[in-house]
Order: C-alpha cells, then structure tokens, then sequence
C-alpha cells in the first residue's frame, strides 16, 4: 500500500473532514467497472451507515484528498441448502460449525462492497491489500463476538481474484457466486 494512504471508518471521516469535504470526496469516487458500486459510495453509504446496516470503509489518500478504496462490512448468514452439494467435508464443518447439526443457515460477515478508485493505482493499493484490511477488522470482531467466516457475493470474474486470496466458491445464485474465507 502506498505511504500517506490510510484506512478510516465512515464516522471518523466526519470528525476528521468537514460533510461538504467528505461529499465532494465520495462524488469524485469513479468504478466504471461497477457502477453500482460507485452509485453506493456518492448516494448510499451514509443512509447504509445511519440504519446500522453497514460499516463503510475508506481507504484514503490524505494528500490527495481523495478516496483510493473502498469497502462495506456486515452481517450475513448463509442459508446450508442453497450451498453446493460436493463441498468437501472440511469447507461444511468451517461453514456448519461445533454443535449446529441441524442448523438451517448459519451467521457470517459480508463484504457488500469492495472497489478501488478508478483515479488511484493498482501500485497504490492492490485488491488483496485491501482484503487484508478486511481480515484485520474482522479478527478483531471475532476476538469480541465470535464468528468464523466472511462471505462475498461476486461476477464470475472475480472468482480468481478472492480463490487466489484464500476463499472458496460454495454457492452460486442468478449471475453471483458467492465465496467465503475463514478468518
Ligand atoms: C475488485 C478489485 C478491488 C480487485 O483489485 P485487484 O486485485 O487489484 O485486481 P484487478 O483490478 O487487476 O482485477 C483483477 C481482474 O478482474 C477484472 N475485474 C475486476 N473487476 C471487474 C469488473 N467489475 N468487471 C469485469 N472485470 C473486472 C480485472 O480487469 C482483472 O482482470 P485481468 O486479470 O484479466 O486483468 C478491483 O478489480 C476493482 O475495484 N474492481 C471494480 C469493482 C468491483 O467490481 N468490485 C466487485 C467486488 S465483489
């Protein structure tokens, strides 16, 4: 990661910059690969972050003043029928867990959102650094709350990407697949 970039959770971007400064960095945020994702950040993330449904993460260059990277974290669960059949049995007792036999679904974390600004560089900040962020925000919350997987919902063409970064593919659903990694 490059130097002068550093993370920040969405209210402590409120006490470090003005709103009117914050706004002009989110609306300045650019992912032509997913719009979505760049419609989320300019007009969501603060109505996700007020609801409590989210935690929304910015990874920013200070000296720029701009948002480099972004990504939302929360809860989820995962629905054990809906998962792929042939799993090997190692992926379902991590997924299942100690005693929930005869558990329906089971609780995770989720990455909603996960996307580098089309202004910054992949030298600047790699999408596995990124998850590495991720997975040091969730150690901390498992040491509190428990908790042993995140999960991600993804295009087949980012199946790669989060296979080469330690997830495994367990389900796939209209045009996403989803993928979790133990943490
Ligand atoms: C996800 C992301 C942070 C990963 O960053 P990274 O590890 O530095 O990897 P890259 O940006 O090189 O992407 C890896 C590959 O996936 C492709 N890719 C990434 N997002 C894509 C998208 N939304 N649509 C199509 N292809 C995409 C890249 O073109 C690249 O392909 P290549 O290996 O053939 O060159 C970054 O690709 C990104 O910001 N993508 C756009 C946002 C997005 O789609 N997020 C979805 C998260 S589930």
């Amino acid at each position: 990661m490059k130097s002068g970039l550093a993370i920040y959770e969405y209210k402590e971007l409120l006490n470090i910059f003005s709103r009117t400064e914050f706004r002009k960095m989110r609306t300045s945020f650019s992912c032509e690969r997913n719009r979505e994702i760049e419609y989320f950040i300019q007009t969501e993330c603060s109505k996700y972050e007020k609801a409590d449904n989210t935690r929304n993460y910015f990874i920013i260059d200070k000296p720029r003043l701009e948002i480099s990277a972004f990504f939302t974290l929360s809860l989820h669960s995962l629905i054990l029928d809906e998962l792929f059949s042939d799993l090997s049995p190692s992926a379902m007792e991590m997924i299942r867990g100690y005693g929930r036999r005869s558990a329906r679904s089971v609780g995770c974390y989720l990455i909603g959102q996960l996307a580098r600004n089309d202004r910054a560089q992949k030298s600047d900040i790699t999408g596995s650094e990124m998850l590495s962020a991720v997975k040091a925000i969730l150690a901390d919350v498992k040491n509190s709350v428990g908790g042993r997987f995140t999960a991600v919902d993804c295009a087949d063409v980012l199946i790669p990407f989060y296979m080469n970064n330690g997830f495994v593919h367990v389900n796939r659903h209209s045009t996403l697949n989803t993928m979790v990694m133990t943490i």
